[in-house]
């Protein structure tokens, strides 16, 4: 049976493909959840792929993951900067959380070098485009097998 695994996106990430192309690029939201989703199924993973522009419902989604779910790789977009709400709801599911940036968030304004995301997590990827769910969804299956 493949194991369930949640990829969560965040606000304004449904606009990729149209959205500021010079930093995300031309791939759009379902390029990436189709890349996923392969990743996920060569590697016995049952992909969950979810976006929202409304906060609650992120929080809903890591809230029901919880004792379901193998791991959550999450883009929270903006609310990485923001949001001590989904950190505490990331740390109260009590699963390994790799945070994805498509843009190097470093290389950016100074107000998206913070993230409250980060401190809990187990691995960040920024900058690796569409790439950066790829290696962490190949990570979650290296690290279960460990
Ligand atoms: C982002 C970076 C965030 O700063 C921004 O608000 C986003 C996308 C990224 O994937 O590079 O919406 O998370």
């Amino acid at each position: 049976m493949p194991r369930p695994l949640l990829v969560l996106n965040g606000p304004n990430l449904n606009m990729l493909g149209t959205r500021e192309p010079a930093t995300y690029g031309h791939e759009t939201l379902a390029d990436i959840a189709e890349l996923c989703r392969r990743t996920g199924s060569a590697k016995d993973f049952e992909v969950e792929f979810q976006q929202t522009n409304h906060e609650g419902q992120l929080i809903d989604w890591i809230h029901q993951s919880r004792g379901r779910c193998a791991g959550i790789v999450i883009n929270p977009g903006a609310w990485t900067h923001t949001s001590v709400a989904i950190r505490d709801a990331l740390v109260a599911s009590e699963l390994p959380v790799i945070e994805v940036h498509l843009s190097n968030v470093h290389k950016r304004e100074e107000f998206r070098h913070h993230s409250y995301v980060s401190g809990i997590a187990v691995a960040v990827l920024a900058g690796f485009g569409s790439n950066g769910y790829r290696m962490a969804i190949e990570h979650f299956a290296q690290l279960l097998e460990a």
